[in-house]
């Protein structure tokens, strides 16, 4: 993955715990990188091993890291980073879950060599859908609640996403119920 989603785990470590911590998750980790370059290349070996080792450090489970850093990305990395490509995407989070699976091809285009993850919509209401998750990835459903959290958080309107169905147990896609409270006209 690009540098940036690490340097984003990074950030998140830093804020919260001190340098000092982040240094000790890197050293657990073996990684040996001094600083994540946003534009490069990495191996997603990298990303989970940190991931790992801030579970161990940090002694929560990696499904509460996972949350906590797709709550990060939207409202720390999305917001001040890419404020720009966020607010494209939509004023209201259910007009910017309507755009979410067109969301990361703008991206391709700062990003070309991007692997990203394909998202699809359906079952749409006033105040929930189904959200279905694409990815070559695995064990990255945490990441996505996280992120529906976020988003819920952005636009003032609190979300919850439930795993409805779990690719891990068969299928090709993961899918979450994601219900929000509709806002008064
Ligand atoms: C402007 C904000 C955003 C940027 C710049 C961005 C960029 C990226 C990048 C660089 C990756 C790593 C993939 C790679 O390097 O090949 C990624 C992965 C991912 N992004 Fe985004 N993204 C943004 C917002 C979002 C939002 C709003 C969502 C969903 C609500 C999302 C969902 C994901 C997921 C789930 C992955 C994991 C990859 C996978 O599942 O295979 N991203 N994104």
């Amino acid at each position: 993955m690009y540098g940036m989603v690490n340097k984003a785990v990074e950030d998140m470590v830093v804020t919260h715990h001190g340098e000092a911590v982040w240094e000790q998750i890197k050293a657990m980790a073996g990684v040996d990188v001094d600083v994540f370059m946003s534009n490069e290349n990495y191996t997603d070996d990298i990303t989970y091993k940190l991931v790992d080792a801030a579970s161990e450090v940090l002694k929560m489970p990696t499904e509460q890291i996972l949350v906590g850093f797709g709550e990060h990305w939207v409202l720390h990395t999305g917001a001040e980073g890419y404020g720009g490509l966020m607010k494209a995407a939509g004023k209201t989070l259910p007009e910017f879950m309507r755009n979410l699976p067109d969301f990361h091809s703008r991206v391709t285009l700062i990003f070309p060599k991007l692997q990203p993850p394909h998202f699809e919509c359906t079952d749409i209401t006033e105040r929930s859908l189904k959200l279905h998750y694409y990815s070559h990835r695995k064990g990255l459903a945490p990441f996505v609640v996280g992120l529906m959290q976020g988003l819920g958080k952005n636009f003032n309107t609190p979300a919850v996403a439930r795993q409805v169905a779990d690719k891990e147990q068969g299928g090709d896609h993961d899918v979450f119920e994601v219900a929000w409270n509709p806002k008064p006209a």
